[in-house]
């Protein structure tokens, strides 16, 4: 089901009420140009010191109408993508319980609100699953996967009460269809996606939209992070602004599921499809 439409600043089109369906709550209101500082919708962005999450923070700034909330590790790093992007930096380490609740209140005392979630923080880790440390798979568990619920959990409840909001997690092609040598990796991706499918049904009756931006191979530091650079010939890796794009048009119109590039659906959806067929395919040329 589509949500409901967003304006370029992220927020709802003037033909709709803005107080929501039911007239309850109010939404956040157009940008900049319609009633200042405090009016532009909050978009708290993870992952936002490196990659995707800088790309996505530039996108939207790019845009205008948004107020930027961004959170990574590195304070060096995430100051500079504030500094270019006009956003604020709330460093904090999601794999700790309490520096996310942390991350949560400093988002919504400095705000007020957060009417959208970008949760990009993530870590990979390649190699045979026999050989992987339990340290990794718990490090990979952490930030992936336990820290994006309770960031969600820490954040639903306003925009369920204003009956508005978006949360757009970015996924992997690895949880779609599952990847050799990134077992727990690709487990965590499909955990996202299945609690993605899941929360939309209990968000229906409101407008609060949840996305999962799926990409394949992206040039960014992941691979040089997690250890094992990415060699391959293809799929050839986008470029992060390609990702950012994907997300910005989730937050525009709350729209489930993006691949990027596009064409990744299709691979996706053979899996599901035509599991065996898949699973001979991908031993040939995976
Ligand atoms: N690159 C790809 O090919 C690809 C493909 C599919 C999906 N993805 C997903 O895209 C997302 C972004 O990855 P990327 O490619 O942009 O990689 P990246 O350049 O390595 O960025 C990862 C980001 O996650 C943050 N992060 C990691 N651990 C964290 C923690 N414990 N607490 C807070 N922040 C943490 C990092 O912060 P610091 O740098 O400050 O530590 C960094 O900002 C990840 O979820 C990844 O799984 C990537």
């Amino acid at each position: 089901m589509a949500g409901a439409p967003l304006s370029p600043a992220g927020t709802p089109r003037r033909r709709e009420d803005p107080r929501g369906p039911a007239g309850q709550a109010s939404a956040p209101r157009p940008g900049p140009e319609d009633g200042g500082r405090g009016r532009r919708p909050v978009a708290l962005v993870t992952g936002a010191s490196s990659g995707i999450g800088a790309a996505v923070a530039e996108r939207l700034a790019a845009e205008g109408g948004w107020r930027l909330l961004l959170n990574g590790r590195d304070e060096r790093r995430l100051a500079q993508v504030a500094t270019r992007t006009g956003g604020v930096p709330l460093a904090a380490d999601l794999s700790d319980a309490r520096a996310r609740e942390r991350l949560a209140e400093e988002a919504l005392a400095h705000s007020g609100r957060v009417d959208a979630l970008v949760a990009g923080a993530g870590i990979g880790w390649a190699g045979t699953f026999a050989a992987m440390p339990a340290e990794d798979i718990d490090d990979v568990l952490a930030v992936n996967l336990n820290a994006t619920l309770h960031l969600v959990r820490l954040l639903l409840p306003g925009m369920v009460d204003r009956r508005c909001g978006r949360v757009v997690l970015i996924g992997s092609m690895a949880g779609s269809v599952g990847v050799r040598g990134e077992a727990v990796y690709a487990a965590t991706k499909a955990g996202l996606t299945a609690f993605a499918d899941s929360l939309r049904y209990e968000l229906a009756p409101s407008r609060v939209r949840v996305s999962m931006v799926l990409p394949g191979v992206v040039d960014t530091p992941f691979f040089q992070r997690r250890g094992a650079p990415y060699h391959r010939d293809r799929p050839r890796p986008v470029p992060p602004d390609d990702v950012a794009e994907a997300v910005f048009r989730a937050l525009r119109t709350g729209r489930p599921n993006a691949y990027v590039p596009s064409w990744m659906a299709v691979p996706a959806w053979l899996h599901g499809a035509v599991p065996g067929l898949f699973r001979s395919l991908a031993q040939r040329f995976g």
